[in-house]
C-alpha cells in the first residue's frame, strides 16, 4: 500500500483531531500505511522517533479533543533547503511520498513548495549516498493533500475552515456571560476577538450577540467612526438598553491602516459618554475547548477526501486543497487558493476595501 502521513502545522484549532483520525481510518481501509508526523514540520526534519506508524486504535477516544494531539510547531528549518533535505530523506526512509498537511495557508504553501523541489532533492540524496537509484526512482513523486485548520476562516476556496465554528461557540459563550454582568451594572463591554487580519469572526459574533458595534479589518469605518460609534451608544441608552456591546477585531484598523485597538474605543466612549466601560480580551480560550459537532463532521469529511484525493493522483496531478463548497466536500487547486488568500491581504493593505471583501468571497 501507499505510504501516507498526516501532519498538523502553525496555530492548533478543534477538529484537526477528527481530521487526523479520519485521515489514519481511511488511509488503513484502503489498505495504505499511515504514519504521523509529529511536531509538524519540525518532526519531519528532525525524524526519529517523530515519524511513527499509526494503527486504528492510535486514534481511538482523540475526536472530542481540542487542539491536535500529534503537535503542532512554526519552523524555521523547513524554511532551509538544507532541513527540507533532511525531512526528504526521512520521508523516504518509511516510504511516505503522500502528505496530508493540516494547517493554515503558510503551512500549505510550504508543502507546496516541498512538492516542487522533491525531484531535485532526492537527486541531491542520490549523489551523496544517502538512497540508491531504485528508491530515487520508486519515489520520484510528492503528493500533497491540504486540509485548512484554522479559526480564523481565512483562506479562499474554502466556506469554513476547521475550527472556526467552536471558536464562534466559545465566543458567543462568553459574550452571554458578560452581557449577565453588563447588564446589572448598566455597563459597556468592548470584547476583542482573535481572527489575525480576517474579520469574519468579529462580524459572525456582532451579528449573533446583539452587539451595538463592530470594528473589523476589511471594512474600517468612516473617519469620524467616533461620534457615529457614540451616537449609537447613547441611543441605545435612550432606547432603554442598560448595556452596550462593542466588539473589535484584533486586526481592526482604520481607513489609515492604523490599528483600532479596544483600548482606544474604549477612551473614546470614556471620553465622550462617561459610560461605565470595561475591555474583556477573549485571547487563546477561544481556540482551546472540545470541537463543535460541526468542526468533527468537517475534519471527519476532510480527511477523507484527502486520502482519496491521494489515492487517485497521477505523477501530474497538482498539490490540492480539500475546501466545503456549499455543503460539499471539493479539491481545489492549492496554490490558486494560496493565490487568492494573498491577493486579499494585498488588496487590504492597499487600502482596496472593496475588492478585500470581493476576494475573500463571502457576502
Ligand atoms: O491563526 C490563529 C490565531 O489564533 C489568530 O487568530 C491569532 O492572531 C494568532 O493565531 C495567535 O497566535 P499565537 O497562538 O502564536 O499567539
Amino acid at each position: 500500500g501507499k505510504g501516507i502521513a498526516v501532519f498538523t502545522s502553525g496555530g492548533d484549532s478543534q477538529g484537526m483531531n477528527a481530521a487526523v483520525r479520519a485521515v489514519v481510518r481511511m488511509g488503513i481501509y484502503l489498505g495504505c500505511k499511515v504514519f504521523f508526523i509529529k511536531e509538524g514540520y519540525q518532526g519531519m526534519v528532525d525524524g526519529g522517533s517523530n515519524i511513527v506508524e499509526a494503527n486504528w486504535s492510535s486514534v481511538s477516544s482523540i475526536i472530542h479533543k481540542g487542539g491536535t494531539v500529534i503537535g503542532s510547531a512554526r519552523c524555521k528549518d523547513f524554511r532551509e533547503r538544507e532541513g527540507r533535505l533532511k525531512a526528504a530523506k526521512n520521508l523516504l526512509e518509511k516510504g511516505i511520498t503522500n502528505l496530508v498537511v493540516i494547517g493554515g495557508d503558510g503551512s500549505l504553501t510550504g508543502a507546496n513548495l516541498f512538492r516542487q523541489e522533491w525531484p531535485s532533492l532526492l537527486d541531491e540524496l542520490l549523489n551523496n549516498g544517502s538512497i540508491t537509484k531504485e528508491q530515487r526512482e520508486k519515489y520520484s513523486h510528492l503528493h500533497i493533500a491540504g486540509l485548512v485548520g484554522s479559526i480564523d476562516n481565512d483562506f479562499c476556496g474554502t466556506d469554513m475552515t476547521i475550527g472556526t465554528d467552536s471558536a464562534l461557540h466559545r465566543i458567543i459563550e462568553a459574550i452571554d456571560a458578560i452581557v449577565s454582568t453588563a447588564y446589572s451594572h448598566q455597563r459597556t463591554f468592548i470584547m476583542e476577538v482573535m481572527g489575525r487580519h480576517c474579520g469574519y469572526l468579529a462580524i459572525v459574533t456582532a451579528l449573533t450577540s446583539e452587539a451595538d458595534y463592530v470594528f473589523c479589518p476589511e471594512m474600517p469605518p468612516p473617519n469620524d467612526w467616533p461620534s457615529k460609534l457614540c451616537t449609537k451608544l447613547e441611543q441605545e441608552r435612550t432606547a432603554g438598553q442598560r448595556l452596550n456591546i462593542i466588539i473589535v477585531a484584533e486586526g481592526a484598523i482604520d481607513r489609515e491602516g492604523q490599528p483600532i485597538t479596544a483600548e482606544k474605543v474604549r477612551q473614546v466612549v470614556v471620553d465622550n459618554l462617561k459610560q461605565d466601560t470595561r475591555i474583556t480580551v477573549l485571547g487563546h480560550v477561544q481556540r482551546g475547548g472540545s470541537p463543535s459537532a460541526f468542526d468533527r463532521v468537517l475534519g471527519c469529511r476532510m480527511g477523507a477526501e484527502a486520502v482519496m484525493a491521494l489515492m487517485e493522483a497521477t505523477p501530474e496531478t497538482e498539490a490540492c486543497v480539500v475546501s466545503l463548497d456549499g455543503n460539499q466536500a471539493v479539491r481545489l487547486p492549492l496554490m490558486e487558493c494560496v493565490e487568492k488568500t494573498k491577493a486579499v491581504a494585498k488588496a487590504m493593505a492597499d487600502k482596496q476595501w472593496d475588492l478585500a471583501v470581493k476576494l475573500r468571497g463571502r457576502s
